[in-house]
Protein backbone atom coordinates (compact mmCIF):
# COMPACT_ATOMS: atom_id res chain seq x y z
CA UNK A 1 0.00 0.00 0.00
CA UNK A 2 1.26 3.24 -0.86
CA UNK A 3 2.48 5.44 1.81
CA UNK A 4 1.28 9.35 2.22
CA UNK A 5 4.10 10.46 3.65
CA UNK A 6 6.60 9.75 0.86
CA UNK A 7 6.62 11.72 -2.61
CA UNK A 8 5.25 9.60 -4.98
CA UNK A 9 7.76 7.31 -7.68
CA UNK A 10 9.33 9.55 -9.96
CA UNK A 11 7.80 9.96 -13.78
CA UNK A 12 10.87 10.00 -15.19
CA UNK A 13 14.07 7.60 -14.08
CA UNK A 14 16.84 10.03 -12.70
CA UNK A 15 19.89 9.60 -14.25
CA UNK A 16 23.21 11.13 -14.37
CA UNK A 17 26.14 10.58 -17.40
CA UNK A 18 25.53 6.40 -18.39
CA UNK A 19 23.51 6.17 -15.67
CA UNK A 20 19.61 5.92 -14.75
CA UNK A 21 17.74 5.18 -11.61
CA UNK A 22 14.86 2.90 -12.33
CA UNK A 23 12.40 0.28 -10.32
CA UNK A 24 13.85 -3.18 -9.40
CA UNK A 25 12.76 -5.99 -12.09
CA UNK A 26 12.62 -9.75 -11.74
CA UNK A 27 15.52 -10.09 -14.16
CA UNK A 28 17.48 -8.43 -11.52
CA UNK A 29 17.80 -11.40 -9.46
CA UNK A 30 21.37 -12.03 -11.06
CA UNK A 31 22.73 -8.21 -10.20
CA UNK A 32 21.40 -9.26 -6.71
CA UNK A 33 23.09 -13.18 -6.65
CA UNK A 34 26.65 -11.11 -7.93
CA UNK A 35 26.18 -8.58 -5.58
CA UNK A 36 25.53 -11.34 -2.81
CA UNK A 37 29.06 -12.54 -3.46
CA UNK A 38 30.62 -10.01 -1.82
CA UNK A 39 31.92 -10.42 1.68
CA UNK A 40 30.49 -6.90 3.04
CA UNK A 41 27.56 -6.40 0.94
CA UNK A 42 25.11 -9.16 2.91
CA UNK A 43 26.50 -7.82 6.65
CA UNK A 44 24.63 -4.03 5.85
CA UNK A 45 21.18 -5.36 4.17
CA UNK A 46 18.75 -8.23 3.86
CA UNK A 47 20.89 -9.91 0.94
CA UNK A 48 21.95 -13.00 1.91
CA UNK A 49 25.21 -14.24 1.34
CA UNK A 50 25.71 -16.07 -1.67
CA UNK A 51 22.51 -16.39 -2.03
CA UNK A 52 20.17 -18.67 -4.79
CA UNK A 53 17.85 -17.37 -7.45
CA UNK A 54 15.22 -17.58 -5.30
CA UNK A 55 16.23 -15.66 -2.26
CA UNK A 56 17.53 -13.23 -4.91
CA UNK A 57 14.01 -12.91 -6.53
CA UNK A 58 12.70 -12.56 -2.46
CA UNK A 59 15.51 -9.70 -1.73
CA UNK A 60 13.91 -8.08 -5.39
CA UNK A 61 10.26 -8.25 -4.40
CA UNK A 62 11.37 -6.35 -0.61
CA UNK A 63 13.25 -3.70 -2.76
CA UNK A 64 9.80 -2.92 -4.28
CA UNK A 65 7.97 -2.90 -1.03
CA UNK A 66 10.51 0.23 0.18
CA UNK A 67 8.60 2.28 -1.13
CA UNK A 68 4.69 0.96 -1.14
CA UNK A 69 5.76 0.70 2.50
CA UNK A 70 7.08 3.86 2.87
CA UNK A 71 10.61 2.97 3.71
CA UNK A 72 12.10 5.28 1.08
CA UNK A 73 13.22 4.57 -2.62
CA UNK A 74 15.37 1.37 -3.85
CA UNK A 75 16.47 1.80 -7.25
CA UNK A 76 18.77 -0.52 -9.81
CA UNK A 77 21.65 1.61 -10.85
CA UNK A 78 21.37 0.84 -14.77
CA UNK A 79 23.34 1.09 -17.39
CA UNK A 80 21.28 4.14 -19.70
CA UNK A 81 22.16 2.20 -23.15
CA UNK A 82 21.83 -1.57 -22.18
CA UNK A 83 19.73 -1.19 -19.26
CA UNK A 84 21.52 -3.94 -17.42
CA UNK A 85 21.90 -3.69 -13.83
CA UNK A 86 25.35 -2.44 -12.58
CA UNK A 87 23.98 -2.18 -8.77
CA UNK A 88 22.07 -0.77 -6.15
CA UNK A 89 20.95 2.68 -4.52
CA UNK A 90 18.78 3.45 -1.84
CA UNK A 91 16.87 7.08 -0.46
CA UNK A 92 15.87 6.48 2.88
CA UNK A 93 12.85 8.39 3.91
CA UNK A 94 12.00 7.24 7.70
CA UNK A 95 12.97 10.43 9.09
CA UNK A 96 11.57 12.46 5.96
CA UNK A 97 9.61 14.12 9.28
CA UNK A 98 12.72 15.79 10.19
CA UNK A 99 13.95 16.96 6.93
CA UNK A 100 16.58 14.33 7.22
CA UNK A 101 17.58 11.13 4.29
CA UNK A 102 20.06 7.84 4.54
CA UNK A 103 21.38 6.89 1.80
CA UNK A 104 23.26 3.80 0.72
CA UNK A 105 24.41 1.71 -2.81
CA UNK A 106 26.72 -1.37 -3.89
CA UNK A 107 27.83 -2.02 -7.07
CA UNK A 108 28.68 -5.58 -8.17
CA UNK A 109 32.31 -6.31 -7.98
CA UNK A 110 33.06 -6.35 -11.61
CA UNK A 111 31.77 -3.00 -12.49
CA UNK A 112 33.34 -1.20 -9.99
CA UNK A 113 36.63 1.41 -10.38
CA UNK A 114 34.43 2.88 -13.28
CA UNK A 115 32.94 5.71 -11.55
CA UNK A 116 29.18 3.82 -11.69
CA UNK A 117 28.40 4.59 -7.54
CA UNK A 118 29.56 8.35 -8.01
CA UNK A 119 27.71 8.66 -11.17
CA UNK A 120 24.84 6.74 -9.05
CA UNK A 121 24.64 9.01 -5.88
CA UNK A 122 25.23 12.29 -8.35
CA UNK A 123 21.49 11.08 -9.38
CA UNK A 124 20.04 10.00 -6.60
CA UNK A 125 20.79 13.37 -4.50
CA UNK A 126 20.22 15.53 -7.56
CA UNK A 127 16.57 13.21 -7.55
CA UNK A 128 16.58 13.84 -3.82
CA UNK A 129 16.44 17.97 -3.76
CA UNK A 130 13.28 17.78 -5.76
CA UNK A 131 11.76 16.29 -2.38
CA UNK A 132 9.36 18.91 -0.54
CA UNK A 133 10.58 19.38 3.03
CA UNK A 134 13.94 17.56 2.55
CA UNK A 135 17.00 19.28 3.81
CA UNK A 136 19.69 17.09 4.70
CA UNK A 137 21.19 13.59 2.89
CA UNK A 138 23.17 11.53 5.30
CA UNK A 139 26.01 8.53 4.66
CA UNK A 140 27.14 6.19 7.07
CA UNK A 141 30.48 4.73 6.29
CA UNK A 142 33.07 2.85 7.88
CA UNK A 143 36.54 4.43 8.22
CA UNK A 144 38.57 1.86 6.25
CA UNK A 145 35.88 2.25 3.37
CA UNK A 146 37.91 4.37 0.99
CA UNK A 147 36.11 3.67 -2.01
CA UNK A 148 33.21 4.74 -0.01
CA UNK A 149 34.57 7.48 0.88
CA UNK A 150 35.91 8.47 -2.39
CA UNK A 151 32.51 8.16 -3.97
CA UNK A 152 31.06 10.23 -1.09
CA UNK A 153 33.47 13.04 -1.93
CA UNK A 154 32.72 12.44 -5.27
CA UNK A 155 29.21 13.75 -5.44
CA UNK A 156 29.39 16.25 -3.49
CA UNK A 157 29.36 14.93 0.58
CA UNK A 158 31.16 16.40 3.25
CA UNK A 159 32.59 14.65 6.50
CA UNK A 160 30.86 15.70 9.57
CA UNK A 161 32.59 13.48 12.26
CA UNK A 162 32.92 9.67 13.15
CA UNK A 163 30.13 8.28 15.52
CA UNK A 164 31.57 6.03 17.52
CA UNK A 165 30.47 2.39 18.06
CA UNK A 166 27.16 3.43 16.30
CA UNK A 167 25.91 0.19 15.10
CA UNK A 168 26.47 -3.71 15.12
CA UNK A 169 27.70 -5.10 11.45
CA UNK A 170 28.75 -8.89 11.58
CA UNK A 171 28.50 -8.98 15.29
CA UNK A 172 30.48 -6.29 16.41
CA UNK A 173 29.99 -2.56 17.34
CA UNK A 174 31.39 -0.05 14.46
CA UNK A 175 32.22 3.23 14.51
CA UNK A 176 30.67 5.01 11.32
CA UNK A 177 32.26 8.07 9.67
CA UNK A 178 29.16 10.70 8.76
CA UNK A 179 29.15 12.42 5.35
CA UNK A 180 26.10 14.52 4.47
CA UNK A 181 24.64 16.97 1.67
CA UNK A 182 23.19 20.05 2.76
CA UNK A 183 20.04 21.27 0.04
CA UNK A 184 21.63 23.37 -2.53
CA UNK A 185 20.71 27.14 -1.69
CA UNK A 186 17.67 28.29 -4.25
CA UNK A 187 16.53 24.60 -4.56
CA UNK A 188 14.14 25.61 -1.70
CA UNK A 189 10.59 24.82 -2.80
CA UNK A 190 10.25 22.21 -5.87
CA UNK A 191 7.34 20.34 -6.60
CA UNK A 192 8.19 16.58 -7.19
CA UNK A 193 6.54 15.54 -10.64
CA UNK A 194 3.46 12.94 -10.48
C1 LIG B 1 31.89 1.36 -2.37
C2 LIG B 1 31.45 0.95 -3.77
C3 LIG B 1 29.95 1.20 -3.91
C4 LIG B 1 32.22 1.82 -4.81
O1 LIG B 1 31.67 1.55 -6.09
P1 LIG B 1 32.46 1.98 -7.45
O2 LIG B 1 31.46 2.05 -8.54
O3 LIG B 1 33.64 1.12 -7.62
O4 LIG B 1 32.92 3.44 -7.06
P2 LIG B 1 33.47 4.53 -8.07
O5 LIG B 1 34.13 3.85 -9.24
O6 LIG B 1 32.39 5.53 -8.35
O7 LIG B 1 34.58 5.26 -7.18
C5 LIG B 1 35.43 4.51 -6.40
C6 LIG B 1 36.52 5.42 -5.91
O8 LIG B 1 37.15 4.71 -4.86
C7 LIG B 1 38.45 4.35 -5.29
N1 LIG B 1 38.62 2.97 -4.86
C8 LIG B 1 37.99 1.88 -5.31
N2 LIG B 1 38.41 0.80 -4.63
C9 LIG B 1 39.30 1.26 -3.73
C10 LIG B 1 40.09 0.62 -2.73
N3 LIG B 1 40.02 -0.68 -2.50
N4 LIG B 1 40.92 1.40 -2.00
C11 LIG B 1 40.99 2.72 -2.22
N5 LIG B 1 40.25 3.38 -3.13
C12 LIG B 1 39.42 2.64 -3.88
C13 LIG B 1 38.48 4.50 -6.78
O9 LIG B 1 39.80 4.75 -7.22
C14 LIG B 1 37.57 5.69 -6.95
O10 LIG B 1 38.20 6.89 -6.57
P3 LIG B 1 38.87 7.89 -7.65
O11 LIG B 1 37.81 8.12 -8.71
O12 LIG B 1 39.16 9.11 -6.88
O13 LIG B 1 40.05 7.18 -8.20
C15 LIG B 1 31.76 -0.53 -4.07
O14 LIG B 1 33.12 -0.77 -3.77
C16 LIG B 1 30.89 -1.48 -3.26
O15 LIG B 1 29.78 -1.83 -3.68
N6 LIG B 1 31.39 -1.92 -2.09
C17 LIG B 1 30.64 -2.82 -1.21
C18 LIG B 1 29.42 -2.15 -0.60
C19 LIG B 1 29.77 -0.88 0.11
O16 LIG B 1 30.82 -0.75 0.75
N7 LIG B 1 28.85 0.09 0.01
C20 LIG B 1 28.99 1.37 0.67
C21 LIG B 1 28.56 1.27 2.09
S1 LIG B 1 28.82 2.83 2.95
Amino acid sequence: MYSPHIPPWPSRDPGHGSIRLRRFADKDASMAMDLSQDPYVPTIGSLPAHCTEDEALQFVERQRQRHCDGTGFSFVIADTVTDRALGAIGLWLRELGSGRAQAGYSVVPRERGKNVAATALTALTDFAWTIPGLHRIELHIEPWNTASIRVAEHAGYQKEGLLRSHQEIAGERRDMLIFAAIRPQGIRKVHHAE
